[in-house]
C-alpha cells in the first residue's frame, strides 16, 4: 500500500514541537511494516539542505498564483530510506525564523497560501499521481496546515483519487482566515457554509480537514473522546460529535532510536535499565553544574521541558514553585513560549539561584540531558493530545507528574498503594489543573523519592513500559486498510 504522509514538520528537518518527532517516526514505522512510504512537506531551507542528495521531480508551476513557480524536490529522511518530497518555493518558505512565525511570535501574513499550496499539492499527488508517476492509496493529512488538501479533492470531485486520512494532533491550533482565502486559494464560495469549511465567517483548515477527509484520527484515545466535548473541542466539539464514528484515537509512540540513555550521543553519561541509579547520579551532578545548580545528590531535580504557556499548565508551575523549593526541591527548564512566563521563569531563577535554572529557548541536546538527570518531570497541561515527553520521562527513569488529560491520562500510572503493589505505577496523575492538586502530587513525588526502595520500583515499572512505534503503526495500518482495502478483500 502506498501512504503520503504530509506534515508540516518533520524531525530533524524542522521541529517546533511533537508533530516533528511523529512525523519522522511513524512514516519510518509504517515502512519497516512494508508500506510503501513518501513525506510530503515544505522545502523549508534547513530541510532542503539536510534532506540528502536531492532529485527533482518535477515543476509544480504556480496554482495559487504566487508569482513563483514551485518545483517537488525529492530527498531522503535522514537515517532512513524514507523518500522526503519537499515544495521548493522560496518565496513562502525561506523564512528567517520559525516555520510559522516571526521572531515576535506574529504569525506570517501569507499562511494562508504557504499551507495552501502544502495542501494543494497533497491533493495533486492524491488525485494524479507525483509527477514521477508515484500515486498513493492513501493520503495521510496532519493537522491544520495540510487542512484544505481534501477540501481540494471534494472541490475537484476527484473520485478516484487517494482516499483520506486526517490526523488532529492539537484542535487548538484551527488555522483560521479571512474569507477573501477562499477565492485565493482557488476554491468556490458554495464550500464556504457551515456544512462545509466556513467557521464564524471565517475560512477554518482545521474544520475542513474534520469535515472533507474521509475518515479521522487523533493521537490518544482520550482525547478523541474529549474533543467531542465543549471544553476540549474548540468549537468544533459539533462537527466532531457528528463524525465521531469515524474518529479512532491511536496513542503516539516514542522514537527509542532517538531517546533512549543506552545510546544518547547528548549524555555525558549513558545508562541502561540495570544502571540507572547510578547513570542517573553522573547526569545530574553533571547538569547541576552545567546549568548552575548547587550540585546535591538529595535534592529531587524536577525538570520541565516544554513550549511556555497556559494549556502546559506552566502558569501552574510558577504557582506551586515557593512549595517545591520549601521541599528541598530543585527547578530546571528548557523551554519557549509566552514572553510572560518566560520572564516568570527567569525572575524565579535569579531569585533564587542555585536552585531554579531555566534556559529559554529551543535546545534539543539540553532537553536529552535534562531527561536524563532529572528525577522528576512536570507535565500539567491544561489538555494535552498525546505528549511525547512523558514517554521519554519513563524510557529514562524520569518519573513523570502529569494532569489527568488525553494521552497523559492514557500513558501515565498513578502511584498508588494498589499500584505499587501490583506494579503497574509509573507516575502522578492529579484530576484537577491547578496548583493545590500539583502541589499535592509534587508532595506525594517527593516523599515517595525519599523512600529509595518504592522509588526505584516506580522507576522500574516506567522503564519496563513499551511506547515503542511498533503497536500504534499496526493500528494506522488496519485504519489504512479500511479506507483502500487489499485487491483481494475488494472483490471479495
Ligand atoms: P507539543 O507537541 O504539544 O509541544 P509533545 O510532548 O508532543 O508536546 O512534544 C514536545 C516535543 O518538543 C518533545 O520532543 C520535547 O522534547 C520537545 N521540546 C519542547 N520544548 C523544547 C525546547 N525548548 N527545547 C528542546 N526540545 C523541546
Ligand atoms: C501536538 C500535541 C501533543 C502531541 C503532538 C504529536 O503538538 O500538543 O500532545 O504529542 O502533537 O501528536
Amino acid at each position: 500500500m502506498r501512504v503520503l504522509f504530509a506534515s508540516s514538520e518533520v524531525f530533524p528537518l524542522i521541529k517546533t514541537g511533537g508533530l516533528a518527532d511523529v512525523s519522522a517516526a511513524l512514516p519510518v514505522a509504517l515502512a519497516a511494516a512494508g508500506m510503501d512510504m513518501r513525506i510530503l512537506m515544505p522545502g523549508y531551507p534547513d530541510a532542503l539542505a539536510q534532506a540528502g542528495e536531492l532529485r527533482e521531480l518535477g515543476n509544480l508551476g504556480d496554482p495559487l498564483g504566487v508569482g513563483h513557480e514551485s518545483t517537488l524536490v525529492e530527498g531522503r529522511l535522514p537515517g532512513s530510506d524514507v523518500p522526503v518530497l519537499m515544495i521548493a518555493c522560496p518565496a513562502l518558505y525561506d523564512r528567517p525564523d520559525g516555520p510559522y512565525h516571526d521572531g515576535a511570535g506574529q504569525d506570517y501574513a501569507d499562511n494562508a497560501v504557504r499551507f495552501g499550496l502544502l495542501s494543494r499539492v497533497a491533493a495533486q499527488c492524491a488525485m494524479d499521481g507525483c509527477p514521477d508517476g508515484w500515486r498513493p492509496d492513501v493520503l495521510h493529512a496532519n493537522d491544520w496546515q495540510t487542512g484544505l488538501a481534501p477540501a481540494y479533492l471534494h472541490a475537484w470531485n476527484a473520485k478516484d483519487a487517494a482516499a483520506t486520512l486526517f490526523t488532529i494532533h492539537n484542535i487548538a491550533y484551527q488555522g483560521r482566515f479571512p474569507k477573501e482565502a477562499v477565492p485565493q486559494l482557488g476554491f468556490p464560495w458554495e464550500m464556504f457554509v457551515i456544512d462545509g469549511f466556513e467557521y464564524y465567517g471565517t475560512l477554518s483548515f482545521l474544520k475542513a480537514g474534520l469535515f472533507y477527509s474521509d475518515t479521522l484520527s487523533t493521537v490518544s484515545r482520550r482525547y478523541a473522546k474529549e474533543i467531542q466535548t465543549a471544553p476540549f473541542g474548540g468549537g468544533l466539539e459539533g462537527v466532531l460529535a457528528n463524525r465521531a464514528a469515524d474518529l479512532t484515537g491511536i496513542v503516539n509512540g516514542a522514537d527509542y532510536e532517538v531517546w533512549n540513555p543506552a545510546n544518547d550521543g547528548y549524555l555525558p553519561h549513558r545508562y541502561g535499565p540495570k544502571t540507572v541509579e547510578t547513570g542517573k547520579a553522573a547526569n545530574k551532578a553533571a547538569l547541576q553544574a552545567e546549568m548552575g545548580l548547587t550540585v546535591d545528590p538529595d535534592a529531587p531535580l524536577v525538570i520541565i521541558v516544554s513550549r511556555l504557556n497556559d494549556i502546559k499548565g506552566m502558569d501552574l508551575v510558577l504557582g506551586v514553585l515557593p512549595a517545591l523549593l520549601r521541599l528541598g526541591g530543585q527547578l530546571a527548564v528548557v523551554g519557549t513560549g509566552d514572553k510572560s512566563l518566560e520572564a516568570g521563569f527567569l525572575a524565579a531563577s535569579r531569585h533564587n539561584p542555585g536552585q531554579v535554572a531555566v534556559s529559554i529557548g529551543y535546545f534539543e541536546s539540553q532537553a536529552h540531558r535534562l531527561l536524563a538527570a532529572g528525577d522528576i518531570l512536570l507535565m500539567p497541561s491544561r489538555y494535552e493530545p498525546c505528549g511525547l515527553t512523558q514517554l521519554y520521562a519513563l524510557r529514562y527513569g524520569t518519573v513523570p507528574v502529569v494532569h489527568a488529560t488525553g494521552g497523559l491520562a492514557d500513558t501515565v500510572v498513578d502511584t498508588t498503594y494498589d499500584t505499587l503493589v501490583n506494579r503497574t505505577a509509573t507516575g502522578f496523575v492529579f484530576e484537577h489543573a491547578n496548583v493545590g492538586a500539583l502541589q499535592w502530587s509534587i508532595e506525594r513525588a517527593v516523599s515517595l523519592y525519599r523512600n529509595k526502595r518504592d522509588w526505584r520500583r516506580v522507576q522500574t515499572n516506567g522503564l519496563a513500559r513499551d511506547f515503542g512505534w511498533g503497536r500504534s503503526a499496526e493500528q494506522y495500518i488496519a485504519l489504512y486498510r479500511t479506507l483502500a482495502p487489499p485487491v483481494a478483500d475488494q472483490n471479495a
